[in-house]
């Protein structure tokens, strides 16, 4: 497994936990040592158990040298695609990761198959990542070496059970031979519980994964518009609406929480890319910028919302609970709380945050903008406002006394809708996707 960030740990970790040998390879000497230790680099519930249990027993190796990868019968390839300035894809890990690959098992005289786990534009496992590895290999794709893509849907926070129980998997290959050897890995993997298999062309295998954050995406930003249509209509809450709709099975109960807007290190990143490839291709994807929009404005709303509560926010405090993306997780990749802070410090509001898990990413992203707290109570101490940002349990346990107690005002903007709205009435309360008759 080239590549030891959120997928490539999570497969390599339980690839091990059921029994495969696999050598995990990172360049990142701070990351290498922490797995070593049995300590996922970042927050996973499940990891580290795994790990603890893979790593001593030497079933997971981790270490820097991509060499080793000469020992193994296949190879993965999960480094990351981040976004260049103009939002198209940098594929500057991928291109490295195939070239050392190459390099490494240029003198392997058995079969090795590379698969492409990142997730790319359509095309680039056979124009892009097939021509590196032919040439630096000295192989044909073929007898002797074959590539796959095998596109990842793990979740950030159940990143171990989706890795465990994924809903599909999909094999884009050329040729028999590399889609039946990774087959074959993967439905001893399964075993019995096996997830339905998709075998097809690596470009189509390429656009599924997109096509998934798409329709996820639009999801979000779908309800999230309904919501604040639903905002303006006196005592109609979104939540009951997405209850009845989620019964219609074209619909499906998932994926229908509104709230401030997504984040994370995928959707926002993989419509960008998504929208710059189809653009380059003389098709402008308009629905796809649309749901991007959304989005955004999302963060707006919640700033404006506090500052319909509030009045000017101009010196006034403003507790945020909760800086991570979503709960579960300590990432704060473009979180809505990250874009929220923003709008409410640009209104000239002064920002105290706490969240449980990912203040130590958010200490590097919000050096000298906010202040940070010891948690919940510390944090909406005297505050004018108190927005929640991400539904973690610490924070439902807070109750509406809590907050007259502690603020100076009790003022909230639930935007997460983690709380009861008529236990608040005596409060400022204000809950996303509700609409309130006052
Ligand atoms: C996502 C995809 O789900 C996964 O398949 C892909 O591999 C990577 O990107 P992840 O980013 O870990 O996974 O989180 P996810 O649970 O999908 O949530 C993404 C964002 O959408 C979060 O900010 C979450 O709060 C938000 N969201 C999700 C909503 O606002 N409402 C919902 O109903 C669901």
């Amino acid at each position: 497994m080239i590549g030891l960030g959120y997928v490539g740990l999570c497969t390599a970790a339980t690839l091990a936990s059921r029994g495969f040998r696999v050598v995990g390879i990172d360049n990142d000497e701070t990351k290498i040592r922490s797995v070593r230790g049995a300590k996922a680099p970042f927050h996973e519930p499940g990891l580290n158990n795994l790990l603890g249990k893979t790593i001593k027993k030497k079933i997971l190796y981790v270490t820097d040298d991509v060499s080793m990868v000469s020992d193994t019968q296949l190879t993965q390839i999960a480094v990351g695609t981040p976004s260049l300035e103009d939002g198209s894809i940098d594929l500057t890990y991928v291109k490295k990761a195939t070239q050392e690959l190459g390099d490494a098992i240029r003198a392997k005289q058995t079969y090795h198959v590379a698969v492409v786990k990142s997730t790319v534009v359509p095309g680039t496992t056979n124009t892009i990542v097939r021509p590196i590895l032919e040439q630096s290999s000295g192989k044909p794709i073929g007898e002797k070496i074959g590539l796959c893509s095998n596109p990842e849907f793990l979740r950030e926070g159940t990143a171990v059970n989706d890795s465990l129980h994924p809903d599909v998997v999909v094999i884009g290959a050329n040729d028999a031979k590399s889609a039946g050897t990774l087959k074959n890995l993967l439905l001893g993997f399964h075993g019995k519980n096996r997830p339905p298999m998709i075998v097809t062309r690596p470009e189509t295998a390429e656009l599924v994964k997109y096509a998934s954050n798409a329709f996820l995406a639009a999801r979000v930003s779908c309800v999230n518009t309904i919501a604040n249509i639903a905002q303006a209509i006196p005592d109609v809450d979104v939540t009951e609406v997405a209850k009845a709709i989620g019964h219609i099975p074209r619909i499906g109960a998932l994926f229908l929480e509104a709230g401030p807007g997504y984040g994370g290190s995928c959707f926002h990143k993989d419509l960008q890319a998504l929208i710059s490839f189809s653009k380059e291709r003389g098709y402008d994807p308009t629905m796809l910028s649309a749901i991007e929009e959304t989005n955004e404005y999302q963060s707006d709303r919640v700033a404006a919302l506090s500052e319909k509560l509030v009045g000017s926010l101009m010196g006034k405090r403003v507790a945020v609970l909760g800086l991570a993306f979503k709960n579960g997780t300590d990432d704060v990749r473009e979180a809505a709380s990250i874009r929220v802070i923003d709008r409410l410090r640009k209104k000239g509001a002064s920002v105290v945050a706490y969240d449980p898990a990912a203040m130590p990413n958010a200490k590097k992203l919000l050096v000298n903008e906010v202040e940070f707290a010891e948690d919940e109570r510390s944090a909406i101490k005297g505050a004018d406002c108190c927005v929640v940002m991400t539904e973690w349990d610490e924070f439902k346990r807070l109750r509406p006394k809590d907050f007259l107690r502690e603020m100076k005002t009790p003022n909230i903007i639930d935007a997460r809708r983690i709380f009861e709205p008529s236990k608040y009435e005596e409060l400022n309360y204000v809950r996303m996707g509700l609409g309130s008759s006052k």
